[in-house]
This record gives C-alpha cells, structure tokens and sequence, in this order.
C-alpha cells in the first residue's frame, strides 16, 4: 500500500503549519446528562495529535458526531469532547462553535504553535455527506482552507464518502495517522494469510448488517461463531422456533442456505436467556434453543453456549490439535448494557482474551462492551475504533477514505 504518513509528513517539518486532521470523535453520549460514556475514540488518536502538538503544528481537528441532519443539532454538539480531549492531551483545545464560518476562521486564525482547535459538529453541514460532488466539493474547499496538510486519523469513518474523508485529500498534501495505519495493519492481517486456526465470533442484532462478512470470510475461516440477535434468524432457519426474539424473517432462507454450505463450520447456540421482555429487571430463564417459549425475548446466548464457544476457541483444529491462533470478534452476544443479560458477552470476550492467538476486536458495540463490562483492554492484541469500517474492510470493499490517501 503506498501511504504516506504521520511520520513522512513530521518529517517534513510542521512547526508553524496549519495541519487539519479528520479525527472520528463520534463517542457514545449519555441520552439524560449527555456525558461521554466510552472515551475509547478521543484516546485512541491522542498518538496523533500528540506527535503533532510536539512538533509545534498548528493542529485543527474535525469530527462528525451522531448523525444530525445537515444543519445544527444542539445535541450533537462536539463542545463537551473538546472539554474531554483537552484534559487527555493535558492543554486546552480551542472550541470553534460553528464547522466552517466566522467561529472557526477566527480560532484557527488565532492558533498558535502547538495549539489544537476543534471545530463543531460536520454534518451541520449538508455538504459533510451529500451524494452530489459538486456540493461535497464546495465544503470540502471551505475545510481544506484550515489547513495546509491535511492527516486523516479517522478510521471510523474511512468507509464514508464525505467531504471531510473523500474530497479534502484531493485538495491537500495527505498522510494516514498513526491510527489508521495500525488499524489497516491489523485489518490486512486478518484479509491476507491469517494464521490458522482462525476464528471470528460474531454479534449484534441484525443479519442482514453482518452477511457480506460471513460470506467473505466463510471461505477463510475454520469456525465461525454466531451469538447476539442474529443468531435468532439462523436458529430460526434451523427449525427453532425463538417465540418474540429478533427475527429477519425475510433472511431465514438466507441463514438456512449459509448453513447447508458452511461444512459445519457455522456454530450456534444450544442455550438461551430468555426473558418476558426488554427490561434490565425482566423476569427471565435459561433455555435450550428449542424450547423458547412463545411469549418470550432472547437477550443472551446461554451458558452451555459460552462453554462451548470457549471450547471452540481452543480446540479450533477440527479433527485435529491446536487452539485458534487468529481470532475476530465483532458484535455483542447479548444485551450486555443490562447485566442481567451481559454473561455472553463477558465470557465470551474473556475466552478470546486467554487465547494464545493474535486478537482482534471489531469496533462500534464490541469495543464497547470490552470498556463497559470493565475487561482488560490489553488482553487483547488490537481494539478497532472502526465498526462499519471495520467490516468493509474484512468484506473486502474499497474504502473511499484509504483510496483517497492512496492517491
Ligand atoms: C461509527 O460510529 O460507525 C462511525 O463514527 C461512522 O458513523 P456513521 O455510521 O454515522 O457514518
Ligand atoms: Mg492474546
């Protein structure tokens, strides 16, 4: 891959340059008070910027955060991640309350060496994400006023067709930072020669979300485990009947045709929690899988479940010795936010942390769960900050952020 980065362009010499740096500031808020509940993005480009900062750039960031409609949302704000951001890099980070109006020209034009600005929130803008070029193109021009290098350290966002990830690269000197280089690192290990026995588990609540993945990596892997809500449509495609769990009924043939040609390597789940409704306080029972009462919601895979998904993980060689030595785990095995329904998840998570094998967790809700159901981190080899583009990348997709930076 022919990437120039962070370091080619350091070593250039920054000091006194604007640089603007595409960061994905996306973190999860909470819903009442609106505080940061999972830092994990913010710090994960701290390398970046710190390299930056030391090197006396004039550092302007931009993010998108949730998805407002093109114009300004209060609630989507990035003025509480600066306040967050400037306590990790231990100075203040300079708030400019607009993307690219009156606000931000001032504070980028005030930046001195060493200093780092955030500009609010890109998609209050319409041209961040419009389909036309033309009005992508005109945004893009505004953003790449503010800098005169410009590092792309969103991994987040690389499967984005955005002004900010797309259209600025084509108008200024561009390098990958030290983020995304990590991440497509990992990423390309994991799509090259894995070593095997490789294992992906896979979550979350939707099939459909997750089968271009399963259809590019079935081929590759030696087992592949399904949990999370969408185990419900495969289970379904096995005869189950999963009483009111999430169910793709338009998939069900789908699942049942993935089944019949995935050489058994395909495990589901024997046991289920199956609770009387989506409550953290539900009443609720272990199942077997086939005897889901009707009334009944599955929220997590069960423990016979996870005993045998860890079983998996270290006996990955069918017919044969050996634990997994690669392991790709995307996607939640329960509604881990509920304790009462976060057991999956957790022993899953800590039977792909004791494996001796290299260890990637997908990003988006998996990364999450690691923080939230407070698992050791450095457990595991890499944490993607990607999850959309995480699987793009596993799919085999182009993404329009890279190729932008490859050009
Ligand atoms: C994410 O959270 O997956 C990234 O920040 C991209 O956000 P998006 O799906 O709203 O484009
Ligand atoms: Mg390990």
């Amino acid at each position: 891959m022919s990437i120039r980065n962070l370091d080619d362009l350091l070593a250039e010499g920054v000091s006194g340059r604007r640089v603007l740096v595409r960061a994905d500031l996306n973190v999860p808020l909470d819903k009442q008070t609106g505080d940061i509940t999972d830092d994990g993005r913010i710090r994960a480009v701290l390398p970046t910027l710190s390299a930056l900062v030391s090197a006396g750039a004039k550092v302007v960031v931009c993010s998108h955060l949730g998805r407002p409609k093109g114009t300004p949302d209060p609630q989507f704000s990035l003025r509480p991640v600066a306040g967050r951001l400037g306590e990790l890099l231990g100075a203040p980070v300079h708030f400019a309350s607009d993307t690219v109006g009156d606000s931000a020209r001032s504070t980028v034009e005030a930046l001195a060496d060493g200093q780092v600005a955030l500009l609010e929130n890109l998609r209050f803008n319409a041209g961040e994400t419009s389909k036309d070029d033309a009005e992508r193109g005109a945004f893009a021009d505004q953003l790449a006023a503010f800098g005169e290098a410009y590092v792309d350290d969103a991994f987040g966002a690389v499967h984005r067709k955005h002004a900010s990830v797309y259209d600025v690269p084509a108008r200024l000197p561009h390098v990958a930072g030290r983020l995304v280089l990590r991440e497509v690192e990992v990423l390309s290990r994991l799509t090259g020669e894995p070593e095997r026995p490789y294992v992906v588990v896979l979550g979350g609540s939707k099939v459909s979300d997750k089968l271009a993945v399963i259809e590019a990596l079935l081929p590759k892997v030696d087992r592949l485990l399904i949990g999370g809500g969408m185990c419900f449509t495969f289970l379904k495609a096995q005869g189950h009947e999963v009483g009111s769990s999430l169910l793709e009924e338009e998939m069900v043939e789908t699942c049942g045709n993935l089944l019949a040609r995935s050489e058994g390597k395909i495990m589901l789940p024997v046991d289920v929690v199956a609770a009387d409704a989506f409550a953290p306080d539900a009443a609720h029972d272990t199942v077997p899988v086939d005897g889901i009462p009707s009334h009944r919601v599955g929220l997590d895979i069960g423990p016979e479940t996870v005993a045998g998904f860890a079983a998996a993980i270290k006996d990955a060689q069918r017919g044969g010795p050996g634990g997994a030595r690669t392991i790709f785990w995307n996607g939640p095995m329960g509604v881990f936010e509920m304790p009462a329904f976060a057991n999956g998840t957790r022993g899953v998570a800590e039977a792909i942390a004791k494996a001796d094998a290299f260890t990637v967790v997908g990003g988006g809700d998996s990364a999450a769960a690691v923080r939230a159901l407070g698992l050791d981190e450095s457990a595991f080899d890499h944490i993607s900050t990607g999850g959309g583009a995480s699987l793009e990348y596993l799919e085999g997709q182009t993404l329009p952020g890279i190729a932008a930076l490859e050009k």
